[in-house]
């Protein structure tokens, strides 16, 4: 019985998946694994511990070899598994869907709302170069939140959580979802809106998608300058959700009045454009990097391996419909 972990993780469950005679390899490399990499470590393991800078595709999995029965992802998004694939082949797939990660990628969007509203980053980098002299009545002046719309595209578990936080602040939040969700709109007061209504009437937009054919490119050209002149735009889901070209050239017109961006089209590259404008704040990929999630993400990808070793289907199994035909 092999189990290997494609890279070290910050979780002190590790060695739960120790014992019984089983061979737990972690990956020497503290990066993500070459193709090469990943298919000669991982040769011959019945367990694939992965991260969502892994690909694992359908020829990975039968490179690996017919013994492989379950890939845990140490990650909410699993847009980096070919999921289809692996059911086909009989593979389960779990992810890491926690309170802990979803507590963190909403903070981090506040983190970002709240940092463009009053251009804290800009206004620290000025600081440091010395641009300080005293008390100024015109600089870096931002914008208030009470009485500002707060658009939510995509109302799971993390746009909730963002949604309950903006009421604190006054706002008033609408939401778009692939269904209407009358369970917030009572809890939290949260109102409904057609995705072009709510790009036309927000102020902030935070995406909190996952990544799927829908929602590829779900911000084009066409909906990017569809958001109201000067509206800040906040990406904590996936890169691709983004048409990043169509945000630069918007940013670049001074449509949009910032954007707070924690994924990448086309990660670990981000558009050189970005990079130079003082009104974006980039943050690398770090939406779940907190010791709680964190913590909690390796527990139940441990767990998960662990339950489906012992005959029981892991409580976050991604293909459910896979379970009565998985390879055992
Ligand atoms: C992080 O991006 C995750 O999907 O957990
Ligand atoms: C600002 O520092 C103020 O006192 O108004």
């Amino acid at each position: 019985m092999k189990i290997f972990v494609t890279r070290n993780i910050p979780t002190s469950k590790l060695n739960w998946l120790q014992g019984g005679g089983r061979e737990v390899v972690i990956s020497p490399y503290d990066r993500p694994l070459t193709a090469y990499e990943l298919l000669e470590l991982g040769a011959g393991a019945d367990v694939l511990l992965t991260l969502l800078t892994d690909r694992i595709t359908g020829d990975v999995v039968d490179a690996i070899g017919p013994q492989l029965k379950i890939v845990s992802n140490y990650a909410v998004g699993y847009d980096n598994i070919d999921v289809p694939e692996m059911t086909k082949r009989g593979i389960v797939v779990t992810n890491t869907p926690c309170e802990e990660v979803n507590q963190s990628v909403a903070e981090l969007a506040w983190s970002l709302i709240m940092a463009l509203a009053r251009r804290v980053v800009e206004a620290d980098q000025a600081t440091r170069q010395g641009a300080y002299k005293g008390w100024e009545p015109g600089v870096f002046l931002g914008h208030t939140l009470v009485g500002k719309t707060l658009g939510i595209v995509g109302m799971g578990r993390i746009g909730g959580m963002v949604a309950k936080r903006a009421k604190g602040f006054e706002m008033r939040v609408l939401y778009f979802n692939r269904s209407r969700d009358e369970k917030a709109e009572a809890d939290i007061g949260v109102e409904y809106a057609e995705i072009d209504k709510l790009l036309s009437e927000s102020d902030f937009v935070s995406l909190n998608v996952p990544l799927t054919n829908e929602t590829r490119h779900l911000m084009d050209y066409e909906r990017i300058f569809k958001m109201k002149k000067g509206a800040v735009l906040v990406n904590t889901a996936r890169g691709p959700v983004v048409y990043e070209q169509a945000l630069v050239d918007a940013l670049r017109q001074g449509h949009l009045g910032g954007a707070g961006l924690d994924v990448f089209e086309n990660e670990p590259n981000i558009h050189p454009e970005l990079v130079a404008m003082e009104n974006v704040i980039l943050t690398p990929h770090i939406a779940s990097a907190t010791y709680e999630a964190r913590e909690k993400m390796g527990e139940m990808a441990v767990v998960a391996i662990n339950e489906f070793l012992e005959g029981r289907m892991p409580a976050n199994i991604v293909n459910k419909e896979v379970w009565d035909k998985r390879r055992v």
